[in-house]
């Protein structure tokens, strides 16, 4: 009897197998185009990861593990020179982030803009301005004790959301920043940030005021969500609820400071 390949691997349980090049060119270009170490597989025979596969590529793992080795300069020239995805072909610049490495803030969003794509830098159009507010009202501003970055660090074309390959291509990148910066509060603004580091699907309605962590390893670090400035743009009413998240925010950075100076 000859089975096909597909037919084969189904027989021996290998499914889900990999997807030979012939996938779409953002879901592929996400996995390895010109990524460090995608070189390591034959042309022509590099492949993709199906979309709920369970474990990275081997090329894919690779490249997180030396991305987690980075120091600031490597992981800024690495996310400027990235071609792990389609978003580059697009960009003007990757945007890496901005303020203090050694924040106790880390503020996530989801991507950068058209501003942010011509100025380098997260958060600097309309949806940056009322950050930038939303930051004074507790006190805080951009680059002292804060840092601002996003899940995806370069422009989706015409801000469309990011795609979930594009989420993964920019996790590694992601993480070894948190792992930099080791904040004691992230604050996750809107749904792509959330899903990039939580993993999450469900709501940004039902998760907001939820006591959240995200874990790396041992580290375990607080979280708190709540809306995308553009999104509160659109959405007045919910600018309330928006305080409400940030004097959470607030009173639980208070909470641990007086705990760490207490204990120290
Ligand atoms: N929206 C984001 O999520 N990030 C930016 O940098 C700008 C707008």
């Amino acid at each position: 009897m000859n089975l096909s390949r597909k037919q084969m691997l189904d027989e021996m349980g290998l499914s889900p197998q990999w997807q030979r090049r012939d996938r779409p060119a953002v879901a592929r270009e996400a996995s390895h185009a010109a990524a460090p170490t995608a070189a390591a597989l034959p042309p022509g025979e590099q492949m993709a990861r199906p979309e709920n596969a369970a474990s990275p590529p081997l090329a894919d793992a690779q490249r997180a593990a030396e991305i987690a080795q980075f120091d600031w300069a490597a992981l800024r020239q690495s996310i400027a020179a990235c071609r792990a995805c389609g978003l580059c072909a697009q960009r003007k610049q990757a945007v890496s982030g901005v303020g203090d490495e050694a924040a106790k803030w880390l503020f996530i969003g989801e991507a950068p803009g058209a501003e942010e794509d011509a100025q380098g830098e997260p958060f600097v159009g309309q949806a940056g301005k009322l950050l930038d507010a939303m930051l004074a009202a507790i006190a805080l501003k951009r680059g002292q004790d804060v840092y601002i970055a996003n899940a995806v660090k370069c422009r989706p074309p015409a801000n469309r959301t990011p795609e979930a390959a594009e989420m993964a291509a920019c996790a590694p990148y992601l993480k070894r920043q948190i792992a930099l910066i080791a904040p004691k509060l992230i604050v996750l603004l809107g749904r792509a940030a959330v899903q990039a580091v939580l993993g999450e699907e469900r709501s940004l309605a039902s998760l907001r005021g939820k006591p959240l962590a995200y874990h790396d390893g041992e580290r375990s670090i607080p979280v708190l969500v709540t809306y995308h400035p553009a999104y509160l743009l659109r959405t007045l009413p919910d600018k309330s609820k928006a305080w409400e998240d940030l004097c959470r925010a607030r009173t639980l950075m208070r909470e641990m400071t007086a705990d760490s100076s207490a204990s120290s």
